[in-house]
């Protein structure tokens, strides 16, 4: 039998490929996008702008990003067919759910111009403009709310608010949106990302990766922790339960979401910049309440597990503010991390291996096979 190296589970620590996308030093708590700090790009880019360095690998001229801006705005409505299956889906399905599926629809009436060897770039900038279209059709449709009018005036972050919340969004709103956005469009080999390459390590076209990216960043190990940290807080309903709601969980063995991270070994430099956000707009709507169970939740599972927080954490406590239900929290994720999906895509084409690891087989060999007749 050929000797297979040692099992890496959850192939932790593993080299799958190189990169130009995204660094992240681990023991640092260091985020680069295409050489840039992610610190540098949160407090002096746009969304617009990181989704350019992310698919071209430079920030954009003023003209290229004006370019961009104009695309997107022209490619953010729905095929008529894809609003009438939006139109039949359960008023009670998941976002992340209605997400897949309609992206997966998508596909369906798109151009080719989508499928491996051709510039898929036009593929990116499609499906980075139309998700929030698609979140807001439906959340619209679930609430009655009238239908959404295209605004190719307003940029991603304000488009993503105007879309969910059927209003303007105030200019704070939008900057602290905007900034979430950046903070979440790309993360190296997270799991939904490695699942899009591996999607298009086989030449699957650019639809099918990010469908596959969407249904792995739906769960709570992934993108669907920050729905769960609202879940928590409240579950705890205020300060003074938070040690006794939170030690339980711990002594119980049980994950606060928000916390921890495979390769962060110090605070996650994106949840640093949530926190000061979550208290900016806490001030700025003059409640602090979810901030303040937050702060406290930190303490606790810092003294008790030694674990820092995640870029989950402190999102879903600006989100509310807004008045965003919580079930578009990882929605929202994945209408910034589309970007980081298509360009790792993008880059998997350019320098294409089929990527398909090994198994150390544990089970029998060898065993006879015996008649269905003669099995008891
Ligand atoms: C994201 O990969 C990425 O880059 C993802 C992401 C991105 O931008 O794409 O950063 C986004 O997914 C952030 C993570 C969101 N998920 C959560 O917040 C869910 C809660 N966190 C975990 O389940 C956990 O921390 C992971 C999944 C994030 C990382 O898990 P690992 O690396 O597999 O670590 P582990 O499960 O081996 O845990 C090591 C120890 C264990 O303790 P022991 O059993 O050894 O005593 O730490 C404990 C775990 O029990 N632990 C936690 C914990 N996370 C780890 N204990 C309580 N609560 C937690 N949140």
């Amino acid at each position: 039998m050929v000797e297979i190296a040692e099992v890496q589970r959850g192939l932790e620590d593993v080299v799958a490929l190189e990169s130009r996308i995204c660094f992240i030093d681990g023991k640092q708590g260091r985020l680069i996008y295409q050489g840039y700090d992610i610190r540098d790009l949160a407090a002096r880019s746009t969304f617009e702008e990181v989704a350019y360095l992310l698919w071209y690998g430079r920030l954009p001229t003023a003209s290229q990003l004006t370019d961009l801006k104009t695309r997107f705005g022209a490619l953010r409505s729905l095929p008529h067919q894809v609003c009438q299956q939006l139109d039949q889906l359960p008023a009670e399905a998941s976002p992340m759910d209605v997400l897949r599926t309609t992206v997966s629809a998508l596909a369906l009436y798109e151009p080719d111009e989508t499928r491996p060897g051709a510039s898929s770039i036009g593929g990116a900038q499609r499906l980075t403009a139309v998700l929030p279209t698609i979140l807001g059709e439906f959340h619209r449709r679930r609430r009655g709310l009238p239908a959404l009018t295209p605004r190719p005036e307003l940029s991603q972050a304000a488009y993503l608010l105007y879309a969910i919340l059927n209003r303007e969004p105030t200019e704070l709103e939008a900057k602290a949106m905007d900034v979430a956005l950046i903070l979440h469009a790309d993360h190296e080999l997270n799991a939904s990302t490695f699942a899009a390459r591996v999607t298009a390590s086989t030449l699957s076209d650019l639809y099918s990766a990010v469908t596959s990216a969407i249904g792995t960043l739906k769960g709570p190990l992934h993108g669907g922790a920050n729905e769960r940290v609202m879940q928590l807080l409240d579950e705890i309903g205020s300060v003074g339960r938070v040690e006794e709601i939170v030690h339980g969980k711990l002594v119980r063995h049980e994950r606060v979401m928000g916390f921890g991270h495979r390769v962060y070994k110090v605070e996650d430099p994106r949840a640093t910049i949530l926190r000061d956000w979550s208290r900016r707009i806490g001030e700025a709507a003059g409640n602090l309440h979810y901030y303040e169970l937050l702060r406290k939740v930190e303490e606790v599972v810092h003294r008790e597990k030694g674990l820092y927080p995640n870029v989950d954490l402190y999102s879903g406590s600006v989100y509310s503010l807004f008045g965003i239900p919580p079930d578009l929290f990882t929605p929202i994720f994945a209408s910034s991390r589309v970007a980081g999906w298509t360009a790792h895509v993008l880059e998997e084409y350019q320098d294409l291996r089929l990527i398909r690891p090994t198994a150390k087989y544990v089970g029998q060999v060898d065993l006879p096979y015996v008649p269905v007749a003669q099995r008891s």
